[in-house]
C-alpha cells in the first residue's frame, strides 16, 4: 500500500518533485522559489517544451539541482476532485520506480490535495503476496508520497474520511482476486470478522443455521462442493439515535440494506461451462466483496447512516451430490423454483438473501451487486453496469451517483409482476424457473427472476460482470479486480441517506 504523508511547504532539494501547474498559471510562490535556486532552468525548460499546463501535458527536467528529476503536471483549466484523483493515479503510474517523490500542492486546496492522494493509493495497488521470485528491480519503489502543501492538516483531514474508502477498496480487490483454492465461502466469512474492530456488528450464519432458516435456494446452489455455503450479514448503526434500547444493542430503523453474490467459484454445475475463460469465474463473488468493502468504507468514515451488508456465499461445482437440471427447490420466501440450467446460479442466491434482508430489516432501499449475466457485457460492455429497478427515486440517486463518481449505470428495462418479461419465467411445474425460454434478454430475465423475491420494496440490481475486473490499467484503476461499486454506493449514500 502507498503510504500519503502531507508535510508543511519547505524547499525539497532532493528525490523526484512533481509540479501541477493549471493551464495558462503562473508558477507558484513554492515553485518559483526552486526556479530561482536553479537560475531559472525551470522556466527555461518550459519554454523549450511548450508546456503551458494543458490537462494530461507533461514536462520533465532530469537533474536540476539536487533533484534527480522535475515533473511538471497539466492540469488544464479547471481541477474538479475527479480529475485531480486521476492526476494522482497518473502521477503514481509515472514514478512508481522512483524511491522519493515529493508532490507540491501550494496551488491546491486541502481537499484537492486528498483527493489527488486518493487517486494515488488507488493506483498504487498491488496484490503480490503470491510473488516469490520478482527480481528487485521489478518491484515498485514507491512506499510513500509526500504532498507539499500550506495546510497539512486540513488536507491530511480531508484525507482521513478517502483513506477509509480506500481501505474499502483495498479489502474488496484482495477479496475479489484471491484464488478460489483459497477463498471459499468459509474463509470469506472469516475474512468478515476483522471489520468487527471498526464497530459493524458481524453474524455469520453456516450451513446448519441456513438450513434452519429455510434457504433452499441459496443451498441448492452450493450441495455439490466440498465447501460449505455461508450467508455474513454486517450491521453498520451510525445514524445516531440512542446505543441501546431495553438494555439491548439498538436495532437499525429502516436502514439501506446492500447484497453481494458471492459465489467464491462457478463452474456451472451440471451445466458446465466451457473450459476457456473458466478462470475468471473465481471473481463470480465480486457483487459479495464490494459489499464487504463498502461496509468496511461506511464504518471506516462513521458515515451516519444504519447500513446493513448481507452476502450469500457459494461454490457452484458438479458432483454427485449436485442439484440437476430439472431439479424442483424451495427458497426461503416459499415460492418454489424449477432449475432449468444450474449455471443460472446467481439468481438462486440472490432469491433467498434478498427475501430475508426484507423480511428482518424492513428497508428503505435495497441495493444488490452481482457478476449475473453474460449478457449484460453483451449489452454494454465494460463501460455501465446495468441498473435494473422498480423504483424510478432509487434508480435517478444511483445514476447521479454514478456520474459523481465515474462508476457508471445504464438504466435496463423491468416490467411489473405479471407483464410479459416477467411471464418469460412462468414454470410448468413450480412457481417459476430460473432461466428464461431463450438467450433473447438474458440480463432482463435474471433481473425479472431477483424482482419476485422483494417483496415490492425499493430496490435496485446492478449487474457487474462487465465491470468487476479490468484487463487494462486506468488512472486509478491498475489492471484486474475494480472494486467497482465501492465508491458508488459510498456515494449514493452520502448524498442521499446520511442524517
Ligand atoms: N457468473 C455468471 C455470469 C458471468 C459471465 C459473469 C461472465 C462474469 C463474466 C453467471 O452465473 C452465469 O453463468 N450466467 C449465465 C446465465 C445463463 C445460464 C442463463 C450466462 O450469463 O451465460
Ligand atoms: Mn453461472
Ligand atoms: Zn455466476
Amino acid at each position: 500500500m502507498l503510504d500519503i504523508a502531507f508535510a508543511k511547504i519547505s524547499a525539497p532539494t532532493s528525490g523526484v518533485l512533481a509540479i501541477p501547474l493549471a493551464e495558462g498559471a503562473e508558477l507558484s510562490a513554492t515553485a518559483q522559489a526552486i526556479d530561482k535556486s536553479l537560475a531559472g532552468a525551470l522556466k527555461r525548460a518550459m519554454d523549450a517544451a511548450k508546456f503551458t499546463g494543458k490537462k494530461g501535458a507533461t514536462a520533465n527536467i532530469l537533474a536540476p539541482g539536487g533533484f534527480s528529476r522535475i515533473l511538471l503536471l497539466g492540469l488544464g483549466k479547471e481541477l474538479a476532485s475527479r480529475a485531480a484523483e486521476e492526476l494522482g493515479g497518473a502521477l503514481q503510474a509515472a514514478l512508481s520506480k522512483e524511491p522519493e517523490v515529493s508532490f507540491l500542492a501550494d496551488s491546491l486546496t486541502p481537499a484537492l490535495a486528498a483527493h489527488v492522494a486518493l487517486g494515488a493509493r488507488l493506483r498504487g495497488y498491488r496484490f503480490d503476496k503470491y510473488r516469490t521470485t520478482q527480481k528487485d528491480d521489478e518491484k515498485p519503489k514507491l512506499a510513500a508520497l509526500k504532498i507539499l502543501t500550506p495546510e497539512p492538516d486540513a488536507a491530511a483531514g480531508a484525507y482521513a474520511p478517502l483513506a477509509a474508502i480506500a481501505e474499502g477498496i483495498e479489502l474488496t480487490r484482495n477479496l475479489v482476486t484471491e484464488p478460489a483454492n483459497i477463498l471459499y465461502p468459509e474463509e470469506f466469512a472469516s475474512r468478515c470478522e476483522p471489520l468487527r474492530k471498526l464497530g459493524l456488528k458481524v453474524e455469520i450464519f453456516d450451513k446448519k443455521d441456513l438450513e434452519k432458516l429455510g434457504f433452499g435456494s441459496l443451498l441448492a446452489v452450493g450441495q455439490g462442493s466440498a465447501r460449505d455455503s455461508y450467508m455474513v450479514v454486517m450491521q453498520w448503526l451510525g445514524a445516531g439515535g440512542p446505543e441501546k434500547e431495553d438494555g439491548k444493542r439498538r436495532k437499525p430503523k429502516n436502514p439501506v440494506c446492500f447484497i453481494g453474490k458471492g459465489v467464491c467459484f462457478d463452474t456451472g454445475g451440471i451445466s458446465i461451462k466451457p473450459a476457456a475463460g473458466m478462470e475468471d469465474m473465481k471473481w463470480d463473488m465480486a457483487g459479495a466483496g464490494t459489499v464487504t468493502g463498502l461496509m468496511a468504507a461506511l464504518a471506516g468514515r462513521k458515515a451516519k447512516v444504519d447500513a446493513i451488508g448481507l452476502i450469500g456465499l457459494v461454490e457452484n461445482m458438479p458432483s454427485g451430490t449436485a442439484m440437476r437440471p430439472g431439479d424442483v427447490i424451495k427458497s426461503y420466501s416459499g415460492q418454489t423454483i424449477e432449475v432449468l440450467n444450474t449455471d443460472a446460479e446467481g439468481r438462486l442466491v440472490l432469491a433467498d438473501v434478498l427475501f430475508y434482508a426484507q423480511k428482518r430489516f424492513a428497508p428503505k432501499y435495497m441495493v444488490n451487486l452481482a457478476t449475473l449475466t453474460g449478457a449484460i457485457i453483451v449489452g454494454l460492455g465494460h463501460e455501465n453496469a446495468g441498473l435494473f429497478s422498480n423504483s424510478d427515486e432509487l434508480s435517478e440517486k444511483l445514476l447521479a451517483a454514478g456520474k459523481a463518481t465515474g462508476e457508471s449505470l445504464w438504466r435496463m428495462p423491468l416490467a411489473a409482476l405479471g407483464e410479459s418479461y416477467d411471464k418469460s419465467i412462468n414454470s410448468d411445474i413450480a412457481d417459476m424457473k430460473n432461466i428464461g425460454g431463450g438467450r433473447a434478454g438474458g440480463s432482463i430475465t435474471a433481473a425479472q427472476f431477483l424482482q419476485r423475491f422483494v417483496n415490492g420494496k425499493p430496490w435496485a440490481h446492478l449487474d457487474i460482470a462487465g465491470m468487476a475486473w479490468t484487463s487494462k490499467d486506468s488512472p486509478t484503476i491498475p489492471k484486474g479486480a475494480s472494486a467497482y461499486g465501492v465508491r458508488l454506493l459510498d456515494r449514493f449514500v452520502a448524498d442521499n441517506c446520511e442524517s
